[in-house]
């Protein structure tokens, strides 16, 4: 395996690879690699020739008052990881190298890949202005860097996906976007990095957001399509853990991430709540049979 710092050296490592006709997957990731990295990786090494997983932090996307410099970080391990699981390259780019400008610190740089209104203003969007602008500026790089045939995004960051798979189309970009199950704990909660924050007893008492979900999905079941319905269904079950604070419910269209008022096919059922100073967020899939 490789671990590469470098574009020129990235470019040149590809290019034997493409010249081979060999199929590439990218992994774009933060680090601190857990089993939701992993089924990603899995999935891509199963389906391509060669795997690149990214490892960059990218503070573009970190709000002054969010956690860039406690964010776990982690590389050697990662890159460990990675090549017991057959990853052929590990990117792992410094801010220079990858070029991101602006003033990381206030956030008032915005680039030239503005994802839609439409789909930043609902969900985290409204809680994390710019985040968006962030994330979609660094997976556009990425995938401009490493060209690959497939891009693997976890479904655990639904709006995250959506805006990438919406990037895409706009930039007619030649690549496949996979979506990924959400991999949980035995306990139904959604493994994150995040998770790192959270004391034993937080551990169990942020269960409830899983739990609230399944709660919907089987009002849902029952026949239940109102989102007013399967909105207070979450919000009923969320209070009776009082520490996890909601910041909020939402139900949308899963491409579109427009609001709902009914379920006619599928919609997002998608939860952010604070638990002592950890942000968590988990999301859930309503599909009419
Ligand atoms: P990061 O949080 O490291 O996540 C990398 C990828 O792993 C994302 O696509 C995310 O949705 C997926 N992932 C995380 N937890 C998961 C879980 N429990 N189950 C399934 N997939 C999971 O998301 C980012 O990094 C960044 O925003 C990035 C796309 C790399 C851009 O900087």
């Amino acid at each position: 395996m490789l671990i590469i710092y470098n574009l020129l050296e990235l470019r040149t490592a590809l290019n034997n690879i493409k010249l081979k006709e060999k199929q590439v997957g990218l992994v774009p990731t933060m680090g601190a690699l857990h089993q939701g990295h992993i089924s990603l990786i899995k999935r891509a090494i199963s389906e391509c020739d060669a795997v690149v997983v990214s490892i960059f932090v990218n503070p573009l996307q970190f709000a002054p008052h969010e956690d860039l410099a406690q964010y776990p970080r982690n590389v050697e391990a990662d890159c460990q990881l990675c090549e017991k699981l057959g990853v052929k390259i590990v990117f792992a780019p410094s801010v220079e190298e990858i070029g991101v400008t602006g003033d990381t610190e206030t956030q008032t740089n915005t680039t030239t890949v503005i994802p839609p209104e439409s789909m930043t203003s609902g969900l985290c969007g409204k809680y994390r202005p710019g985040h968006f602008i962030g994330v979609a500026t660094i997976v556009t790089k990425l995938l401009n860097i490493v060209q690959p045939d497939r891009a693997y995004f976890g479904q655990k960051d639904a709006q995250q996906l959506a805006i990438i798979r919406r990037l895409v189309i706009d930039f007619n970009l030649p690549v496949n976007i996979v979506g990924c199950q959400i991999v949980r704990e035995e306990s139904g909660l959604a493994l994150s990095s995040r998770n790192q924050y959270l004391t034993p007893e937080e551990k169990t008492q942020a269960t409830i957001l899983h739990r609230s979900l399944q709660q919907a999905a089987i009002a849902f079941r029952k026949g239940i399509k109102e989102t007013a319905s399967l909105i207070k269904t979450v919000k009923n079950q969320l209070a009776t853990i009082p520490e996890v604070k909601m910041q909020y419910v939402e139900l949308v269209d899963p491409a579109t991430l427009q609001p709902l008022t009914i379920v006619e096919k599928t919609g997002l059922l998608a939860i952010a709540a604070h638990l002592g100073k950890t942000r968590l967020i988990d999301n859930i899939i309503l599909r009419q049979p």
